[in-house]
């Protein structure tokens, strides 16, 4: 009698993750560092299915069936290489380690190499859904060979997450850091939905005088129409939530300053690396900075004037109208941009992404779950080569809908002195990426001015410089 797969990493992620394998009938080995955490689990949770605890990390291998699938949800980084180093010496040729935690894809484009060397599978599996997710259905993404999906696949398929269609929220992504990379993209995503969402709130808090509770009523109302989604769901609950200690609405009693873990901020380093414009996600990242970087919050409160106008809002419902339709464009701006990393990515590392699939695995169980994913979904079923999201014709015409009120609440923002990055940086990117001609000639003039850079032109093929400090003569290189 062995496991059918093991999970070493019994905190919550790791145990709940464990939990779901087990409910659905699977026989799962389960190992921690301390044993208090496994026998904990074993304590509490014994009764969803069955599980081979194990004290040491020989017993837990021991225990699993070959070729064998050791899950690790461990730290990211060094704990997580540690984890490896001591699984992989304990292993065979053919089995497979799977990395659940978020690493950095470039990270588990490495582990994956170093165990390929040694006939061992590893594979990077993005998990999005929280801890709930993780125990009632999350949406996997997991990179890796095919021969590994092939023994892992139907196991995650049946503890992820189900989309309306009935089918699951996990695909094979594709090869060694794929998986990793595509769940850093979606975190990148996340990271821009929930500013763009703060940003609403803001304005109705700033511009229409709201109290939270009126704001969640607001959320709650755009939840029923395009905007529905998790992210939407939980702000109108959060909105609504009072504070146990003051009994003010809970959001007035939070500390304005946002963390994060780093995952918004390696899908922007990335970016730029590959030369993608995700300014959305990089605008919703720095935002986090911004509002942790307390001394130059600090310097500048009371300092800088702002020398706001004061607009007269004739027409609340017609405002708030807006905001719901600045608010679906800037989301559109910054998947658009998140599935152009994604396509850069697959052609640079060389993996088969379906563009489509992707935000088919998305429709349920992972923090960006929404009902416009089906959109972008049939976008790509459309035309698989797709080269903007947004051009698509579904999108296009969708977005044409919302562009005045977008730019009254980018004017009436900047107006007012209300910041909203998101929706300002998305609005720009959508008329620079429209644009028949940009400034970037007067760059490339610059550029050339001072280092020779050349240039093309418009009416010749070829390239140019001119000489600018001598007679200004243009010359053709070669
Ligand atoms: C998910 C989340 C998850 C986690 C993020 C939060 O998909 O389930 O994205 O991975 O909540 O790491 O990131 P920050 O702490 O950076 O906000």
């Amino acid at each position: 009698d062995a496991a059918d797969i093991g999970v070493t990493g019994m905190a919550v992620m790791g145990s709940n993750l464990a939990r779901n394998l087990a409910r659905n009938g699977f026989k799962v080995a389960i190992h921690n560092r301390s044993v208090g955490k496994t026998e904990a689990v074993i304590a509490e949770h014994g009764t969803d299915g069955e599980f081979f605890p194990s004290e040491s990390m020989e017993d837990f291998v021991g225990s699993l069936q070959k070729p064998r699938v050791a899950i690790i949800m461990v730290k990211a980084g060094g704990p997580t290489d540690a984890v490896i180093d001591e699984l992989s010496s304990l292993m065979d040729e053919g089995d497979i380690i799977v990395d659940a935690g978020n690493a950095l894809f470039t990270d588990t484009r490495r582990r994956e190499a170093a165990l390929r060397e040694k006939g061992q599978h590893f594979v990077g599996a993005g998990v999005s859904g929280g801890e709930e997710g993780a125990l009632n259905g999350p949406s996997i993404m997991p990179g890796g060979t095919k021969e590994s999906y092939d023994r892992l696949g139907p196991m995650f398929e049946t503890i992820a997450a189900k989309a309306e269609d009935g089918k699951p929220c996990c695909t094979h992504v594709g090869a060694d850091g794929a998986g990793h990379f595509v769940k850093m993209v979606h975190n990148g995503i996340e990271y821009a939905d929930m500013q763009v969402i703060s940003e609403a709130y803001d304005m109705m808090s700033k511009a229409l005088g709201m109290d939270a509770d009126a704001i969640g009523d607001v959320f709650e109302e755009w939840n029923k129409g395009d905007l529905e989604s998790f992210l939407i769901e939980i702000t109108a609950t959060v909105l609504h939530h009072k504070d146990a200690t003051t009994g003010e609405p809970f959001v007035d009693v939070v500390l304005d300053q946002a963390a994060q873990k780093g995952t918004g901020a390696w899908t922007v380093k990335t970016a730029l690396d590959l030369g993608v414009p995700v300014t959305g996600i990089a605008e919703a990242t720095f935002a986090r900075s911004i509002s942790g970087g307390t001394p130059q919050r600090e310097a500048a409160r009371g300092v800088l004037v702002g020398e706001e106008q004061q607009l007269e809002i004739a027409d609340p419902k017609q405002f708030i109208d807006d905001l719901q339709k600045a608010l679906y464009a800037a989301k559109l701006v910054s998947y658009s941009q998140g599935f152009d990393e994604i396509a850069k990515g697959a052609d640079e590392y060389g993996w088969d992404i379906t563009l489509g699939d992707m935000a088919a695995i998305w429709r349920e169980g992972c923090i960006i779950r929404a009902r416009f994913l089906d959109r972008i979904t049939e976008a790509y079923d459309r035309n698989p080569g797709l080269s903007l999201l947004l051009s698509d014709e579904y999108f296009s015409t969708e977005i044409a809908k919302c562009i005045p009120a977008w730019r009254r609440i980018v004017a009436f923002a900047a107006s007012t002195g209300c910041p909203v990055p998101v929706f300002a940086s998305t609005l720009s990117y959508y008329d620079s990426v429209r644009a028949e001609r940009l400034p970037a000639a007067l760059v490339q003039a610059q550029r050339d001015y001072f280092g020779a850079h050349t240039y093309q032109r418009v009416d010749a093929e070829g390239t140019f410089h001119v000489e600018w400090t001598e007679d200004r003569r243009e010359t053709k290189q070669d």
